[in-house]
């Protein structure tokens, strides 16, 4: 679903080819957040004391609770949601991962929007006409306040669900794994989905033992023609989303992420450590990139450096050689099809996420892909990889592009997409 819709949504058939024609920004948001709200949230951002496998932890919280509350629209719904600071004095926003909204909504302090600050509040309003899974969190101080737990899962459903649909976003809390584990059982042939959502800023390995399954969507992009899968696992970068589907036998199905079960419809025993892991890039049926040619090209080669600028120099994750802020934005124009390229010339893995775009994968380490279109919003970029991206400017505005590590994201790798 959200494929067609980005494929159609490009503009490039109707995109003017001389003038840059780049609506005014206001003119635009209001082209997508026009309507009456159809389902309202309140988001209240505090400290808490909340329990953690049974240990009490200091944490900040949406609504006293981590993760915060589960946020859920039906397409065609006008989302409008009121994040309020009580007590967080390093200031809390809301940044949609993954869905790609008016920039105006995007939730990234001093780019769209100030830090709300203890006391203040902020009212985000778009529509939900992306199905998927998605998740929001804080994007001030955003490496302390996501491990923190100022986090929440979205999730906008195409029709109201049939059969068994639920959400299994996995993060680590001052050491501790959450969510706790859970068992509920199932009845024999009835439709399961699971949502997994990636949380943290390190990869985790996900295993479904006991029932073949389709990996049915990535990052809220459906796939077309997955195949069953049994005994393979899955591995989902920091900030990604995969959507796995399965009939539920009836014999009980649980679900390891990291080789401990978080999820299961009966008591489990299965080990799994040694199954194959999936290429994403390889699975489901092909179909040709939508473009012959690109309007912009950009390189990002991702490294370690020292920054020489702090008075006592400090290694800065690097991007072209430069830490935030002195990375220079990518610049675009409304209607181009972009294409980057990044490196990863450094010893760790840096998960990439661009704000308000999907990129589609055209080639990892000069191996094209051949699946299924891979529509991504997220994607580990590991030692010595060279991914080939591209994607539709259809998103005017100044956008984020940084690593989803968010540690690393704070010591330099952060730049910006901007429109001209
Ligand atoms: Cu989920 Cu800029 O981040
Ligand atoms: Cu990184």
């Amino acid at each position: 679903v959200a494929v067609t819709a980005l494929l159609t949504g490009t503009g490039l058939a109707a995109a003017p080819s001389a003038a840059p024609a780049v609506p005014h920004d206001h003119e635009y948001r209001d082209a997508r957040t026009a309507g009456e709200p159809t389902r309202r949230f309140t988001l209240t951002a505090g400290t808490a004391t909340v329990s953690v496998s049974g240990r009490d932890v200091a944490a900040w919280a949406f609504d006293g609770q981590v993760p915060g509350p589960e946020l859920t629209a039906t397409v065609g719904d006008v989302l409008e949601v009121t994040l309020r600071n009580r007590d967080i004095a390093r200031g809390v926003t809301l940044h949609w991962h993954g869905y790609d909204v008016p920039n105006s909504q995007d939730g990234v302090p001093g780019v769209t929007q100030a830090a709300v600050l203890p006391g203040q509040e902020f009212v985000y309003r778009f529509r939900a006409d992306q199905a998927g899974t998605y998740w929001y969190h804080t994007h001030s101080a955003s490496d302390v306040g996501v491990r923190m737990g100022l986090y929440g899962v979205l999730v906008v459903r195409p029709a109201p669900v049939t059969g068994v649909d639920v959400t299994v976003p996995v993060h680590t809390l001052a050491g501790r794994p959450l969510p706790a584990p859970r068992t509920e059982p199932v009845e024999a042939g009835v439709p399961v989905r699971l949502r997994l959502i990636n949380t943290d800023s390190t990869t985790h390995r996900y295993a479904l033992a006991g029932a073949p399954f389709r990996v049915a969507a990535i990052d809220g992009s459906d796939l077309h023609g997955p195949t069953p899968l049994v005994n393979t696992a899955v591995l989902i970068p920091a900030g990604g989303r995969y959507d796995l589907v399965f009939t539920a036998p009836a014999t009980p199905v649980a679900l390891f992420v990291d080789g401990r079960a978080v999820y299961s419809t009966g008591p489990v025993s299965t080990e799994t450590g040694g199954w194959p892991v999936l290429d994403p890039l390889t699975y489901g049926v092909a179909s040709p990139v939508p473009w012959s040619r690109f309007d912009e090209e950009f390189t990002l080669v991702l490294d370690r450096g020292l920054d020489l600028r702090k008075l006592l120099p400090r290694y800065a994750h690097t991007v072209n050689g430069a830490a935030d802020p002195d990375i220079p934005p990518q610049v675009v124009r409304l209607g181009d099809v972009v294409r980057f390229t990044i490196v990863n010339r450094s010893l760790v893995v840096h998960p990439w996420h661009l704000h308000g775009h999907h990129v589609l994968v055209l080639s990892r380490n000069g191996m094209r892909a051949t699946g299924s279109p891979l529509w991504l919003d997220s994607f580990d970029v590991r030692p010595g990889d060279i991914w080939e991206v591209a994607f539709p400017a259809d998103n005017p505005g100044m956008w984020a592009n940084h690593c989803h590590n968010l540690a690393h994201a704070d010591a330099g790798m952060t730049l910006h997409l901007m429109y001209s």
